[in-house]
């Protein structure tokens, strides 16, 4: 029940940081330890290369995990569109795992790829919110991300609860080949959850910002550099399907080379910053839009900022970025759609799980 929320979707994106505790307590064992079958660990551990299998938002939290699994367990991950995948093969590694993320665990194309890879005979993991769905059913094995029901169509808690199940998995694989771990996965999660608490009391801001920024606007920029870039994708994605507002993704380094073409006066733009080691040129990647005539919201994090960024994200772990930078890009997608009067919770033309491919 949504009890006194206008939508589903607003409540959805408040449980976050709760689904994120509770996710930290399903995975932690007694012990502190990560809790996860030992069959699976050994399959990944034997893996020479991971694939990712998903659709739309699950897309967007496959590239988070890829990048975590590589920069944390040190193993190659391609993230992939299960629709394109299934009919546009790449070359496969010699011991391929594949993973399929899906909130509903019910998305036909997901499935299609499955199947397929069953007859090959390679090991498979679901990572999904419905247990007994699917796509459970038919993996070797599943990880549940208990976000509790997702009702609205625009997904939020189910992907930021997949990417705190992919960083635990990480985690748990890195320990495995003992590249000598400093940092206790559980401790980082909870970190990011109290973060998210903080960007989800700031609803004040973002209603402000979708009116500083999106009020008159047909179309929006979000930019970003490696999990930012992705976050970017996300946002967009949020901001399209409810609000109907033309929005494009982009990594901040490929705008120069065509994009930044569409760039004219007052165009707005919305730059994620949360990646040290690429801020200067994040920085300049906003200059040039700003010359273009931009309006850019910049987002960034706690020791990366400007005075002019209009938001500054708390500390947390380089790789969980994105549970806590997203969260102003859902509160702004749904501004948005509530200022223009959108059916916030079912989009138009959009289901919530799409069972035909
Ligand atoms: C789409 C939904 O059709 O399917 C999206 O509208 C969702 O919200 C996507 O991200 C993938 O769904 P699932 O259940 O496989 O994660």
């Amino acid at each position: 029940e949504k009890g006194l929320y206008p939508h589903y979707m607003l409540k959805e994106i408040d449980e976050q940081p709760l689904v994120i505790r509770k996710v930290i307590s399903k995975y932690q064992d007694s012990e502190g330890s990560i809790r996860i079958d030992a069959g699976l660990r050994n399959r990944l551990n034997e893996a020479d290369r991971i694939y990712i299998m998903a659709c739309g938002t699950s897309y967007h939290a496959g590239l988070v995990g890829k990048q975590l699994l590589e920069k944390i367990a040190g193993i190659p991950v391609e993230t992939h569109i299960a629709s394109e995948f299934l009919y546009n093969r790449p070359i496969l590694s010699s011991k391929p795992f594949f993973i399929f993320i899906s909130q509903s665990g019910e998305t036909a194309d997901s499935r299609g790829v499955l199947v397929t890879i069953k007859q090959l005979q390679y090991p498979t993991l679901t990572i999904t919110n419905v247990p007994g769905s699917t796509l459970s059913r038919e993996a070797d094995y599943t990880l549940l991300t208990y976000a509790g029901p997702e009702i609205a169509v625009a997904s939020t808690k189910a992907y930021t609860a997949q990417i705190a199940v992919l960083a635990i998995l990480a985690f748990d694989v890195m320990r495995e080949r003992e590249r000598a771990p400093h940092v206790n996965p559980f401790h980082e999660l909870s970190i990011a959850a109290n973060a998210m608490e903080i960007m989800i009391n700031k609803k004040e801001m973002m209603e402000e910002i979708v009116w500083q920024y999106l009020n008159a606007s047909r179309n929006c920029f979000f930019i970003g550099r490696g999990v930012d870039y992705y976050v970017s994708l996300e946002g967009a994605l949020k901001l399209k399907e409810i609000s109907y507002i033309q929005a494009e993704g982009f990594a901040g380094g490929e705008l120069k080379h065509g994009t930044i073409a569409l760039i004219e006066e007052g165009t707005p733009a919305i730059a994620i910053l949360t990646q040290a080691h690429v801020r200067a040129n994040m920085r300049s990647n906003v200059q040039e839009i700003k010359a273009r005539g931009a309006h850019v919201c910049t987002i960034s994090m706690e020791g990366l900022e400007e005075s002019e960024d209009h938001m500054v994200l708390p500390v947390v772990h380089e790789l969980l970025t994105p549970l806590v930078s997203v969260i102003p890009l859902q509160l702004i997608a749904y501004y948005a759609a509530k200022y223009r009067g959108c059916d916030i919770d079912k989009p138009r033309n959009l289901a919530k799980s799409v069972t035909v491919e």
